[in-house]
C-alpha cells in the first residue's frame, strides 16, 4: 500500500540549485582566505528582509531559538503577562515560559485557528507586556484588528509573530510577518523552505530590538557587554536559504493549486466539516491542510477517522494543533489552572490531511475519497461518492 505522510519529500524541495547553492559554499569556505570574506549570512538576511519589507534581519538556527530572544529582550517581569492562542505549537509557549512573565491563553477563530481581535481584547490587563501572534497552518490572522485592539490599549505592548508556518503567505497584499513589532520564521525541515533541515530569522524594524538581538543571538555582540549564546545559522545553510528563497513563491502556489483542488473535491460534504480559507485577502500557503470537523463528532470519532486512514488507506495525518497544555506537561504544569479548558472541544476536531505542492491530482482524489469513507464508517452511513 502506497503510504501518504504529512510533509513532501525533501528531494521535492531539494533540486539542483540548492546543491549548486551546498558545494559553492563548502568550496569557498574550505578556502581559508576566503572564509572570512564571504558572508553568506548576510547575504540571506538582506534578501529574505527584502522578500518580506522588513528593515533589520537576524538568521538564527531555528524559529523557536529565534522567539527565544525576541521574547527574552523584553525583560519582562513576574508580574507581567504575554497572550497567545492555545491552539499553538508547543515550542512558541516554552519560549514565553522561559521568562518569568505569565502565559496567558486565549482562544481562537474556529474557522482558522488563528488567535483573533476579541478574544486578545478579552484579555489584555495592565500587566500585558506582549501579545504572540502565531500565524497557524500558513494563514495570516486577522492583523489590522489586532494591532488597532492593542495598541489603541496600549502601545507599548509588543506584538511577535510567530510565522514559522506563513512564510509567503499574504495578508492584504503584503507578506505575513511585515505588520508586527518583532516577526519569527522558521526553516526546519518541513517548512515550506528549509536550510537543510533547521534555521530561523527575526525581523524587525525597530533598531534597539535589533541591536538587543544581535547580541544575544552572538556571545553578547563586539562589545561583549551583554549576556549572549550562539544561536548563529551555518554560513552552508544561509547559502541554501539563498537558494531557497528564489523557489518559495512558486512552491507555494502550486501547494495553494492543490488546496484549492482539493476543496473542490470536498465542498459538497461541507456539512460535516468546514475547510481551510481559499481568499485573495487572506492568501494562505497551506502548510498544513486543516478541517475541522463540525460538533457532531466527539474527540474520540476524530481519532477513530485518523486511525481508519492510517491503517485502512496508509494516509498519516497529523493534528496542527490541540492546545499546548494538553500535549506538554511542562506547560501544563505552569499555566494557571483557570486556562484548561481553553480551546479543547475545538482541539478535539481537528484533523490535518497531507498535503505537498507535488501532489497529483489522483493521490489528492484517493486521500479525499478516503477521507469521506473513513468519516461515513465512523458515522456508520454508506459511503456514496
Ligand atoms: C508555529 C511554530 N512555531 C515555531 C516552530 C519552531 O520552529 P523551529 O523548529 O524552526 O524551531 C514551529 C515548528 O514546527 C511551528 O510550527
Amino acid at each position: 500500500m502506497k503510504r501518504y505522510y504529512q510533509s513532501q519529500p525533501p528531494n521535492f524541495k531539494y533540486t539542483l540549485i540548492d546543491y549548486i547553492y551546498v558545494i559553492k559554499a563548502m568550496h569557498n569556505l574550505c578556502n581559508w582566505k576566503k572564509t572570512y570574506d564571504i558572508d553568506y549570512r548576510v547575504e540571506f538576511e538582506k534578501k529574505f528582509s527584502d522578500y518580506i519589507g522588513k528593515e533589520y534581519a537576524l538568521s538564527v538556527n531555528g524559529c523557536n531559538s529565534g522567539m527565544d530572544i525576541a521574547i527574552q529582550i523584553l525583560n519582562l517581569q513576574p508580574s507581567d503577562e504575554v497572550i497567545s492562542s492555545a491552539i499553538n505549537f508547543y515550542g512558541t509557549h516554552l519560549s514565553i515560559l522561559s521568562t518569568p512573565a505569565k502565559l496567558v491563553l486565549c482562544d481562537v477563530d474556529d474557522k482558522t485557528l488563528n488567535i483573533s481581535a476579541n478574544s486578545i481584547k478579552k484579555n489584555l490587563t495592565k500587566n500585558t507586556k506582549a501579545v504572540v501572534v502565531t500565524h497557524m497552518n500558513g494563514v495570516s490572522a486577522d492583523m489590522n484588528n489586532i494591532i488597532n485592539v492593542v495598541k489603541k490599549y496600549d502601545p507599548n505592548i509588543v506584538i511577535i509573530e510567530d510565522v514559522a508556518r506563513s512564510c509567503g503567505a499574504l495578508y492584504n497584499n503584503k507578506k505575513v510577518g511585515y505588520l508586527g513589532d518583532i516577526s519569527v520564521f522558521s526553516f526546519q525541515g518541513k517548512k515550506n523552505m528549509s536550510t537543510l533541515g533547521e534555521g530561523g530569522m527575526i525581523l524587525t524594524n525597530n533598531q534597539a530590538y535589533y541591536e538587543k538581538m544581535k547580541k544575544r543571538r552572538e556571545f553578547g555582540g563586539r562589545g561583549m557587554d551583554a549576556w549572549g549564546s550562539n544561536y548563529k545559522l551555518s554560513k552552508v545553510q544561509s547559502s541554501v536559504g539563498i537558494s531557497q528563497l528564489k523557489k518559495i513563491d512558486k512552491y507555494n502556489k502550486k501547494r495553494r493549486r492543490v488546496a484549492y483542488q482539493r476543496n473542490n473535491m470536498l465542498e459538497k460534504y461541507n456539512k460535516y466539516f468546514s475547510l481551510p480559507v481559499f481568499d485573495k485577502i487572506y492568501y494562505s500557503i497551506y502548510s498544513y491542510y486543516t478541517i475541522i470537523l463540525n460538533d457532531m463528532f466527539t474527540r474520540n470519532d476524530r481519532d477513530k477517522i485518523r486511525k481508519i486512514l492510517d491503517e485502512k488507506y496508509g494516509i498519516k495525518t497529523t493534528i496542527a494543533n490541540e492546545p499546548t497544555f494538553i500535549v506538554h506537561k511542562y506547560i501544563n504544569e505552569h499555566v494557571d489552572s483557570k486556562y484548561k479548558n481553553v480551546s479543547c472541544k475545538l482541539g478535539g476536531e481537528i484533523i490535518n490531511l497531507p498535503i505537498h505542492f507535488n501532489m497529483s491530482k489522483k493521490d489528492n482524489q484517493y486521500i479525499c475519497n478516503s477521507f469521506i469513507k473513513a468519516l461515513y464508517e465512523v458515522l456508520g452511513e454508506s459511503y456514496e461518492k
